[in-house]
């Protein structure tokens, strides 16, 4: 079979890393990929949304599945035009990608089906929103409604600060066309975790799960980020709290998308809040999570390309899906100033002694290739993941791991996975 995967960061890597382990992949292109990934497969000069340039690639090599990793192409519509082409791609269609391509779509959904949720209301008035804030007071959060890189979403704390929010959003325009509508809600505070599905719109199948740290500095502070490390599993789901995620969000997600016809093939990535050991979800992202895919991937038993073709296919009832009891923990390692404007072209050394190792991965995320080094090409540079028996050994063998890579001005945050190991 010949694979290719679309996007170029760490996640990225992950899947290809693992997709390359199947006895039944012969080939692994990735489009544009990175630095690692070009060390395990073939990269393409194609950007991850030239959907044209990418469907004819597909037809002309003969690629039996494509598997998306970033929301932008499947929010423009990739999926639906390879299926037109009949064509097997990995990824909702662009009515599917509205649940994370439109936050003002995504909690419409969540109220018509009962998905639990914070509060809500949704503006295009910049003045009725602002009556609102001033209204309601602090804490308060404000949400552009479309893409925004993740900058979209802003945790106020007092109501000052809601009201500077949106004015960045809705008269700055700091998101164009992002941020002509807003949704301004309640603010929950308890515990973040990433809950991923894989669904074929009729049987759900859900990944282990793993908990992300938003924050650039230790402690949860700082400013927010794409995520700087992740850990699987995640205590705060427990057996029972899982049951419920399953009954509350997952079940009346998947009625939802079926009397919406949303024909949903892919990763569901339920973004929680847990308050008080009940879930509510914060948004819904249309993919995989990065750097939750990570670990993720470190931890999975099956052969992946079975479980995207089967999703893709509409199988999914057809493979089983088995992990390793090990934990993984992935320790994200950024560029000076992330994420805010930060330097390129640093060389990265000490990569070479994990190269084709198991149990331990340095996955790639913004690298490059200048003059024979490896260098910095991106805010997020690598994701360094271990396993370990349990998420204490994980975290240590990360660590040491991180202790041998170098590049001038590199950032990580040293409590990755403290949260989990407190509960064990
Ligand atoms: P989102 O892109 O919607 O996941 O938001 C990014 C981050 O903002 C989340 O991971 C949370 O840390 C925070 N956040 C979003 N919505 C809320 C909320 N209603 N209450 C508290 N924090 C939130
Ligand atoms: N790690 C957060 C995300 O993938 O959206």
């Amino acid at each position: 079979m010949k694979v290719l995967v679309i996007g170029s960061g760490g996640r990225e890597h992950a899947l290809v890393w693992k997709l390359g382990q199947s006895p039944k992949v012969d080939k692994v292109f990735c489009a544009p990929g990175n630095a690692g990934i070009a060390g395990i497969a073939e990269c393409l000069d194609i950007k991850a949304d030239d959907i044209d340039s990418l469907l004819n690639f597909a037809k002309y090599e003969g690629i039996d599945l494509t598997v998306v990793g970033p929301e932008v192409p499947l929010t423009m519509g990739i999926v639906d035009a390879f299926v037109k082409e009949e064509r097997s791609i990995f990824g909702p269609d662009k009515s599917g990608a509205r649940l994370e391509g439109s936050k003002v779509f995504s909690k419409e959904f969540m109220l018509k089906y009962g998905l639990p949720t914070a509060e809500y209301r949704m503006f295009t008035s910049y003045l009725h929103a602002e009556e609102y804030i001033r209204l309601k007071g602090a804490p308060v959060v404000v949400k552009a409604d479309g893409l925004a890189a993740g900058k979209g979403v802003f945790v106020c704390e007092t109501a000052d600060e809601a009201v500077e929010a949106l004015k960045l959003i809705m008269k700055e325009k700091a998101f164009g066309s992002a941020g002509e509508r807003v949704v301004v809600e309640q603010c929950l505070k308890g515990e973040e975790a990433s809950f991923m599905v894989l669904t074929d719109g009729k049987t759900v199948v859900p990944l282990a799960t793993t908990q992300d740290h938003k924050t650039i500095f230790d402690e949860d502070k700082g400013p927010n980020t794409g995520g700087m490390g992740a850990y699987s599993p995640a205590p705060v789901i427990t057996e029972k709290l899982h049951t419920t995620i399953m009954k509350t969000v997952i079940d009346p997600m998947i009625k939802g998308l079926s009397r919406e016809r949303i024909n949903y093939r892919g990763v569901i990535y339920a973004g929680l809040m847990i308050c008080d050991g009940k879930p509510y979800v914060l948004e819904f992202n249309c993919r995989f999570g990065d750097p939750e895919t990570q670990p993720v991937m470190m931890r999975l038993d099956s052969d992946l390309s079975d479980i995207l073709k089967a999703t893709a296919d509409g199988k999914l009832d057809s493979v089983k899906v088995s992990w390793k009891n090990d934990a993984a923990v992935c320790v994200v390692v950024s560029s000076k100033g992330y994420p805010g404007i930060y330097e390129k072209g640093q060389v990265i050394t000490g990569l070479e002694e994990f190269r084709g190792r198991k149990d331990t991965v340095i996955f790639h995320a913004g690298t490059g290739m200048y003059k024979g080094n490896i260098v910095t090409n991106g805010g997020r540079v690598l994701g360094v993941t271990a396993l370990g028996k349990d998420i204490r050994a994980a975290k240590e063998n990360a660590y040491k791991a991180v202790e041998k890579v170098y590049f001038d001005g590199m950032h990580f945050r040293k409590d990755i996975a403290d949260k989990a190991i407190k509960k064990q």
